[in-house]
């Protein structure tokens, strides 16, 4: 990229994200080091509200709900998923389908909390027919994942399944050969697991996907 198109491309976003209700920018761009707990909240309420009637991509035709994400605005934990299902889209809620309450009894098995960490997809709103996420959908939605990583600025992010994970990455490494080794993302450590519905169809899979859950979790606590 050359240096207008840069200036181009930074200009579009920080103008996103003024729209998005951004109160605290620093001059730095680093968003959310001095926030504090209720103002990071308030500004994930913001950034929330800002998706909420979004129309950037052709996703809104079909959805019921925008699903954003949910869970500690302070987490530690970030984990990122593909695109809401239809039990997502229905709810508004992200991985409370059946996917879900796997991720969820991972989450317990290495001794947290649902509620200690944050979850969120690429996509906030559900490709119909649980279809991949495409290309300019997931660039249109890119800018709220951002706002969240840059609010909560978590010390591990796991990525769940490659879509996750090649897009925070850059990489397009089969997923296989990327799972619970450590990459980063910014400066933030990011861990890529199996999407946990590809765990569900192949239940062999679980107790080496909890090893590396367990890994982001040990690099959590280290930090
Ligand atoms: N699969 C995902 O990737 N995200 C969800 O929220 C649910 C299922």
């Amino acid at each position: 990229m050359d240096n207008a198109s840069a200036k181009d491309s930074l200009r579009n976003y920080l103008a996103f994200l003024k729209e998005a209700g951004f109160l605290y920018l620093t001059p730095s761009g680093k968003k959310s080091g001095d926030l504090s707990t209720h103002q990071r909240a308030e500004q994930l309420e913001a950034l929330r509200a800002s998706a909420a009637d979004c129309t950037r991509c052709k996703l809104c035709q079909g959805r019921t709900h925008v699903v954003f994400g949910e869970g500690n605005p302070n987490a530690d934990l970030v984990f990122v998923g593909e695109g809401p299902g239809a039990d997502e889209d229905a709810q508004g809620r992200p991985f409370v389908g059946r996917s879900g309450q796997l991720l969820t009894k991972m989450i317990t098995e290495v001794g947290l909390q649902r509620e200690e960490v944050f979850i969120c997809n690429v996509v906030k709103c559900r490709p119909p027919g649980n279809r991949d996420p495409e290309v300019d959908e997931m660039d249109a939605c890119e800018p709220f994942l951002k706002g969240q990583i840059a609010l909560i600025q978590p010390k591990v992010i796991v990525t769940l399944g490659r879509f996750a994970t090649h897009r925070l990455t850059g990489l397009d490494t089969p997923i296989t050969k990327m799972c619970g080794h450590p990459y980063l993302y910014g400066e933030t450590t990011l861990i890529p697991l199996l999407h946990p519905a590809a765990v569900l169809r192949n239940m062999s899979q679980l107790p080496g996907t909890i090893e590396n859950l367990k890994r982001a979790v040990e690099i959590v606590r280290s930090k």
